[in-house]
């Protein structure tokens, strides 16, 4: 069987962008492959977080994992820090990344320019991803295509790690979605929706009411044509709605244009907000459900001692390969 691994930040509120680009396909692998999802607490570090705030938000993110469709008895849940493998392993792999290489990452590129005090680990990031990846031995990582730059650097050092010091390392693929690989705010339709877009308006949240998805859905910026087709370039807003009803749906994107044919947008913009809302009710009632139970706590302690296993094994190769302290 096949190993996956993937993880998501703990910062600000989880998106819908987040759901269809990552959650969603997450639920649909499990049945297949070995899979491993993470919370990745150190990677939200390399922003500056405050503490009792990240402490929620990490609580919830694994809620709205089990939510979403996680079976804690197929896949293996757990909180990055709580597995120290991860810190270990990212700072071997820092030790064969090259300054160059990680400056030319956009993801760095965009969030250090023009900021003050730039955390050094914002740079080291990537080394730390490709951590995460390799300690599973996984073979493919479901993301966004916005990790795609962060995907290649990680295929790049585990090969690096292989050539100087044998094979050792297991090269991933990744794997992105058909369809919503980009959901795009709705504000700004050429740009992805953020967690961190301080537009409230441009992000459907998974907590977000039936009320607040028609209203945000209502004031999609779209077009002044009038007609429901999909054209990513001519007709972003549109299409991005378009993507959105077909994931929640499961409706081709082809179906979904038919449905709407000859209608206005206004009632294109309201069928698109029942899709969400019927398709996140069942969610949202299992994340309340869960988020204050012992339930939670019970999957994470098993999660991070069942990653813990494979982690540190994989560790112990890469400090043997590498020559660290005494082979054992
Ligand atoms: P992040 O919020 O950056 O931790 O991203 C968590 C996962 O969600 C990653 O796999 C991202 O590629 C994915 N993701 C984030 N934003 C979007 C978006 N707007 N559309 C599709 N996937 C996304
Ligand atoms: N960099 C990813 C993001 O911002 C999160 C992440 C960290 C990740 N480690 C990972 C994703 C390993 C996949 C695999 O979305």
């Amino acid at each position: 069987m096949k190993t996956i691994f993937s993880g998501v930040q703990p910062t600000g509120t989880v998106t819908l962008g987040n759901y269809i680009g990552a959650f969603r396909q997450f639920t649909e692998l499990q049945h297949e492959y070995n899979c491993h999802f993470c919370i990745v607490d150190q990677h939200a570090i390399t922003m500056r977080q405050d503490p009792k705030e990240l402490q929620k938000t990490i609580r919830a993110l694994a809620a709205l994992y089990v939510a979403s469709g996680i079976d804690p008895e197929k896949a293996v849940l757990f909180i990055q820090s709580e597995v120290p493998a991860h810190a270990q392993a990212g700072w071997l792999m820092q030790s064969i990344s090259y300054i160059g290489e990680l400056e030319r990452m956009t993801q760095f590129k965009d969030k250090s320019d023009g900021q003050e005090g730039v955390s050094s680990a914002l740079l080291t990031y990537p080394p730390l991803m490709a951590a995460d990846i390799v300690l599973y031995n996984t073979d493919i990582v479901p993301v966004g295509d916005d990790q795609t730059q962060h995907m290649e650097l990680t295929r790049t050092l585990a090969e690096r790690f292989n050539s100087r010091y044998g094979k050792t390392l297991k090269i991933p693929e990744i794997r992105v979605p058909k369809t919503g690989a980009r959901i795009k705010s709705l504000q700004e339709p050429t740009r992805k929706m953020s967690k961190s877009d301080p537009n409230k308006k441009a992000t459907i949240s998974l907590l977000d009411t039936p009320k607040e998805i028609e209203k945000k859905l209502k004031s999609a910026v779209t077009d002044s044509e009038g007609i429901v087709l999909f054209d990513e370039t001519n007709k972003p807003g549109v299409s991005n709605l378009l993507a959105i009803e077909s994931a929640m749906s499961g409706a081709t994107i082809d179906e979904v244009v038919q449905k709407y044919d000859g209608l206005k947008y206004g009632d294109f913009k309201a069928g698109v907000a029942e899709a969400v809302i019927s398709h996140l009710s069942p969610i949202q009632e299992n994340y309340y459900n869960l988020i204050e139970s012992a339930k939670l706590d019970t999957i994470l302690d098993e999660g991070a001692q069942k990653a813990n296993i494979v982690a540190s094994a994989t560790l112990k190769r890469m400090e043997n390969a590498m020559g660290l302290g005494r082979k054992r």
